[in-house]
Order: structure tokens, then sequence, then C-alpha cells
């Protein structure tokens, strides 16, 4: 053995021992850690919710031809399923709007998720209407907080 090594063994018996020792004189104090937002609602929306809408409207502007197309449809959804959930841990901070925030995020999640489900079984037909689901959950959220933008991931 080093000299380093020994010196980093004789640091582990050291924690270990301290850790030992404060295991038994103190009952144990659950730290739960919290979900916390970090970024801002708007890098979310450009970052996440707008690229994976854009190019599932292309994926899906005609019947994908191999699995490889679904596969990726299917993750994109799962995605945009996802940006769901991060927002639900946004609402304004104005409580008033917080109920409509959550109902949107949710559906927004919903929506993906059957969207998700629908690629999963090369469904054509049912992916499109999901995803015209998740572009209204889209916009009646963008309605509710009054943002300019109208999300149709057909358009193009
Ligand atoms: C729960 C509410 C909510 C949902 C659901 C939601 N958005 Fe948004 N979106 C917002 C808010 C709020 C803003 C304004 C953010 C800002 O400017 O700070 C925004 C802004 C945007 C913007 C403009 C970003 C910019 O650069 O200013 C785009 C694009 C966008 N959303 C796309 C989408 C798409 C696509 C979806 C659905 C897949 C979606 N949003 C779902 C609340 C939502």
């Amino acid at each position: 053995m080093t000299r380093t090594r020994i010196w980093f063994a004789a640091a582990l018996v050291g924690i270990g021992g301290t850790f030992l020792a404060t295991a038994h004189s103190q009952p144990l104090r659950k730290a739960t850690p919290r979900l916390e937002p970090v970024a801002e609602t708007k890098l979310l929306m450009e970052g996440m919710a707008d690229p994976n809408t854009k190019a599932l409207g292309k994926l899906l502007a005609n019947k994908p031809k191999d699995a490889e197309g679904w596969a990726f449809a299917r993750g994109q959804a799962l995605l945009l399923a996802e940006t769901g959930n991060l927002l639900l841990m946004r609402p304004p901070k104005a409580r008033a709007g917080e109920d409509a925030w959550l109902t949107h995020a949710a559906d927004l999640r919903e929506n993906a998720t059957t969207l998700a489900r629908a690629a999963g079984a090369k469904d054509y037909l049912q992916a499109r209407t999901a995803l015209a689901g998740v572009a209204n959950a889209c916009n009646r959220c963008h309605q509710s907080f009054r943002v300019a933008v109208r999300v149709d991931p057909f358009a193009e």
C-alpha cells in the first residue's frame, strides 16, 4: 500500500466510525428530498414542449414506415408527458390560477401518455387523434394564462 492509500483507508475508517457513533446516539432523522423547480417555465416550453410537439407533427404527418419511427414517436410523447409532470411543480405564484394550471398540466401528461400508447401499438389514427389532444392541452393552458402562442403540430 502506498502512503496515500493508507491515509485514504484511515480516513474511511474515521468516517465510518463517526457515522456509527452518530447512528447510535441519535434517532434516525429522515431528510426527505423535495421536488424543486429549477428551470424557468419558458425554458421547458422552448426546450421540451415545443420541439417534441413539432417533431411529432412531422413524424406523424404520414404513417411511420418502420418500428424505429414509431419508437421515436413514443419517446417524444413520453418526454411531453414528463413535461406535464415538470409543469405540475410550477403553478403560478398567485393562488387563483393554481387549480387551472394543475388541471392543464395533468391534461398534457394524460394526452401525451395516450399518444405514447398509440405509438407503442403503431396505431396511426389514434396517434394523430392523441397528438391533436396534446395540442388542445397546450392551447387550453395558454388561453387560461393569456399566452399568445397557438400550438398546431400539423400546421407545417
Ligand atoms: C400548464 C400550462 C401550460 C401548458 C400545458 C403548456 N404551456 Fe406553453 N407556455 C405556458 C406559459 C405560462 C408560457 C409563457 C412562459 C414565459 O414566457 O415565461 C408558455 C409559453 C410557450 C411558448 C413560447 C415560449 C417563448 O419562447 O416565449 C411555446 C412555444 C409553448 N409554450 C409551447 C407549448 C407546447 C407545444 C405545449 C404543449 C405540448 C405547451 N406549451 C403547454 C404554459 C403552458
